[in-house]
């Protein structure tokens, strides 16, 4: 059987990362691509994850490269190049020189690997996914983003921390932008199928939700150099799964919705089923009138972010 061919462009702390995870899982043979300023770097790093492979035990083929033609006729590729923040940066910062980096980048895997999944990742994310999809003009489908999977993750983490109790017995989904403005929906978010609402107080809850909002800041504070990687990677690992196994998994994604939700051709986070043809299905959930309204507010602070970029990229 052919193994898939998963490509990861930008070598850095979440691409190198994310191809440990994928090879660790065994999800398919792996290129690891960064720019040839790096030189040799992508070969380091996937020699020496290839040099795991024996104790770790696994048979997943990896790459490194600064060539696309190494990455041509991907099943599924990973986009993590760009500019991580620092201390005192918001992800909104990044957007000028990563929205330069994603075109360049878009333009690259769209004469390489006309068919692959595309699974964005760099940041402002919802920004950074939508110029992705213009500029490879890919089936809406088969591009998307990482960013509710660990925000998800994130909030488990912290009500699991808060109850005692195993991360595997929450469920949970929180919509939107990947920023302070995403939403959560506690109609949706169960520990062991008890309503969160019966375990943790409303107040109490606000404070974990606002956590997570700032939880890739609260990252980007302790670690000083940059932003967080390993929750990152296992939340593209997760998607990559997903696409390869066709899981058909129900996931929070950035997906592009028109009349979903009524956002009119932006990608936000939604819940959605995903499988071998990416994004096959946006869930339209019915929402509350409060999380209705939270929700537009996060759509608009994406539309404002997307016109930034469009003035930007324009100038
Ligand atoms: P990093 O600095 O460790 O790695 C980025 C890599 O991209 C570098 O090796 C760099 O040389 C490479 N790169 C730059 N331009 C490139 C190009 N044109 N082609 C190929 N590679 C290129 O940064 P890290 O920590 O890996 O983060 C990467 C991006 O992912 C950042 O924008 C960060 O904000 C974002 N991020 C997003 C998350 C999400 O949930 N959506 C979570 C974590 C990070
Ligand atoms: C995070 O949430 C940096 O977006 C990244 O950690």
């Amino acid at each position: 059987m052919r193994r898939a061919k998963i490509s990861i462009i930008g070598a850095g702390n979440v691409g190198a990362t994310c191809a440990h995870w994928c090879a660790a899982a065994e999800l398919g043979d792996i290129v690891l691509l960064d720019i040839p300023a790096t030189e040799d770097m992508p070969r380091g790093k996937a020699l020496d994850l290839m040099q795991s492979s024996p104790i770790m035990g696994f048979d997943s083929n990896v790459v490194g490269t600064t060539s696309y033609d190494d990455t041509a006729e991907s099943d599924v590729i990973v986009v993590t190049a760009g500019i991580p923040r620092k201390p005192g940066m918001s992800r909104d910062d990044l957007l000028s020189t990563n929205a330069k980096i994603v075109t360049s980048v878009g333009e690259q895997i769209k004469q390489s690997s006309p068919n692959a999944v595309v699974i964005v990742v760099s940041n402002p994310l919802d920004a950074m996914v939508q110029q992705m999809w213009k500029v490879t003009g890919f089936d809406p489908a088969r591009v998307c983003g990482q960013a509710g999977v660990l925000d998800t993750a994130r909030y488990r983490t912290f009500l699991a921390m808060e109850l005692g109790v195993s991360v595997e017995d929450i469920s949970a989904l929180l919509m939107g932008g990947h920023g302070d403005t995403m939403v959560p929906i506690p109609s949706c978010t169960s520990v062991g199928g008890i309503p969160v609402t019966q375990l943790i107080d409303a107040g109490r809850l606000e404070e974990i939700v606002e956590r997570t909002r700032k939880g890739g800041a609260e990252i980007v504070s302790l670690l000083k150099t940059g932003s967080a990687y390993y929750a990152p990677a296992a939340a593209c690992a997760q998607m990559v799964e997903a696409v390869v196994k066709d899981k058909k998994r129900l996931i929070p994604v950035a997906a592009l919705c028109d009349k979903e939700y009524g956002v009119g051709g932006y990608y936000v986070g939604v819940p959605v089923v995903m499988g071998s043809g990416g994004v096959e299905k946006v869930i339209e959930l019915k929402l509350t009138d409060a999380e209705k309204a939270d929700f537009q507010k996060s759509v608009d602070a994406v539309k404002g972010l997307v016109a930034t970029m469009d003035e930007l990229l324009s100038a």
